[in-house]
């Protein structure tokens, strides 16, 4: 199954999520930029292609797609099982997010959007799904993920949200809560398969 991650705007959390479903599915990542920090969280059975190319080599793979779409990104979203729009729910992200969903939807209806970072009683949240409402995009799939440590850990302990929630103490306690919003989207995902 192929998965594109996807947004524009930097920093909403692509690679961080295309780490911990790699973690979790064993899949292999593709990333579209020469540097990734994934040069340090694969091996190279699971890096595959760090340099933007596009292969038919994989079946099991995320793609974590940055910046602009190029003629070989729109090849890959539009023959992706789902592609995965985190972003941030502060307006400046939501904004930008709302033209990468435009772009999106011309290639491909299987969008599940990833509103990321989300806070207790989050004001913006509310916002943006009424920004949401405004372009038509309030019937999409959403999966909801809020902020947590345990995000940052994927790069320390090389480990899915959830095996360090098995692992119990502190961890067990405080991780329960984004170890299920990660299964939602996890469950989300495979009903695309
Ligand atoms: N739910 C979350 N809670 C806390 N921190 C998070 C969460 N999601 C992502 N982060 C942190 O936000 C930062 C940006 O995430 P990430 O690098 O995955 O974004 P990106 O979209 O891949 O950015 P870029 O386009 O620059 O590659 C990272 O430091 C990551 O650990
Ligand atoms: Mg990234």
């Amino acid at each position: 199954m192929e998965i594109s991650i996807m947004n524009f705007k930097g920093g909403q959390g692509k690679t961080t999520i295309a780490l911990n479903l790699a973690y979790t599915l064993d899949y292999g990542v593709v990333a579209n930029e020469s540097y990734t920090v994934l040069k340090n969280h694969l091996d190279e059975d699971h890096l595959l292609i760090a340099t933007g190319q596009i292969t038919d080599e994989f079946d099991d793979v995320i793609y974590d797609f940055g910046g602009g779409i190029t003629p070989h990104m729109a090849t890959v979203l539009k023959r992706s099982k789902v592609v995965i729009i985190p972003f941030i729910v502060e307006q400046a992200n939501v904004e930008v997010t709302i033209e990468a969903i435009n772009s999106v939807v011309a290639l491909n209806d299987n969008i599940i959007l990833v509103p990321n970072k989300i806070k207790e009683d989050d004001k913006d949240y509310a916002v943006m799904l009424e920004t949401l409402q405004e372009f038509g995009f309030d019937k999409l799939p959403i999966s909801p993920l809020r902020t947590s440590t345990a995000l940052q850990n994927i790069f320390i302990d090389h480990k899915t949200i959830s095996a360090m929630q098995a692992e119990g103490g502190l961890n067990g306690f405080n991780y329960r809560k984004i170890n299920d919003d990660f299964n939602k989207l996890i469950e989300l995902i495979k009903s695309y398969k």
